[in-house]
């Protein structure tokens, strides 16, 4: 079974959507670790709840490629295949992208590369585009660059609020997610 490692930094919805696709058999994997760089996150009490291995580690004040390091041994510790972002507040090293190279993929709430960066959904909103949407991308050295594997476009309603808005493009995330995490793996060596 092919492992996933799970790095998050909040919420962690959409490594509950990804959670529960292995639960219901839609994906074939094993969630072999989960790590975040911030000790709060939400995210990681599930982890925690539901017995995974969870590192709560704390990246404040330390350099990244050192921080960086030490979540590239926790995942290779566990043998872990596709590094998944899923809420991942930081950017990660050179060293971790060779570590891992086409190895990591990260979820962001626009139709990359439009609004890349921070409050995707309020650029957009900002922007005045007509269709918004998530994309699921490998990751490369740039802030949410990478080829992208698959994308799901959610039309803005009339009235929309960044929140609104949000919540319609998260229900995508959490479908999209797990399918994209399935053909990677699909074809990984
Ligand atoms: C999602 O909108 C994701 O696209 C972005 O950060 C948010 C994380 O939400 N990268 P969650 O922690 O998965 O609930």
């Amino acid at each position: 079974m092919r492992k996933l490692g799970i790095l998050l930094s909040g919420r962690g919805s959409n490594f509950q959507a990804i959670f529960h696709a292995i639960q219901s058999g839609k994906l074939q994997a094993e969630i072999a670790c989960v790590v975040s760089n911030v000790p709060a996150a939400p995210g990681i009490r599930f982890a925690e709840e539901q017995g995974l291995p969870a590192y709560a580690l704390n990246s404040q004040g330390i350099p990244r490629v050192q921080f960086d390091q030490q979540v590239v041994r926790i995942l290779r510790s566990h043998a872990v295949d596709l590094v998944c972002l899923a809420g991942y507040m930081r950017l990660l090293s050179p060293e971790f992208i060779d570590a891992y190279r086409n190895r990591i993929l990260n979820i962001h709430p626009s139709l990359l590369p439009s609004f890349p960066g921070l409050d995707a959904q309020r650029q957009a909103l900002e922007y005045g585009v007509k269709i918004a949407g998530c994309t699921v991308h490998l990751v490369d050295e740039g802030l949410d660059s990478g080829p992208i594997l698959a994308q799901r476009a959610v039309p803005v309603l009339e009235g929309d609020t960044e929140d609104t808005l949000s919540a319609r493009i998260l229900e995508q995330e959490h479908d999209v997610y797990p399918l994209a995490i399935a053909q990677v793996l699909a074809r990984l060596d």
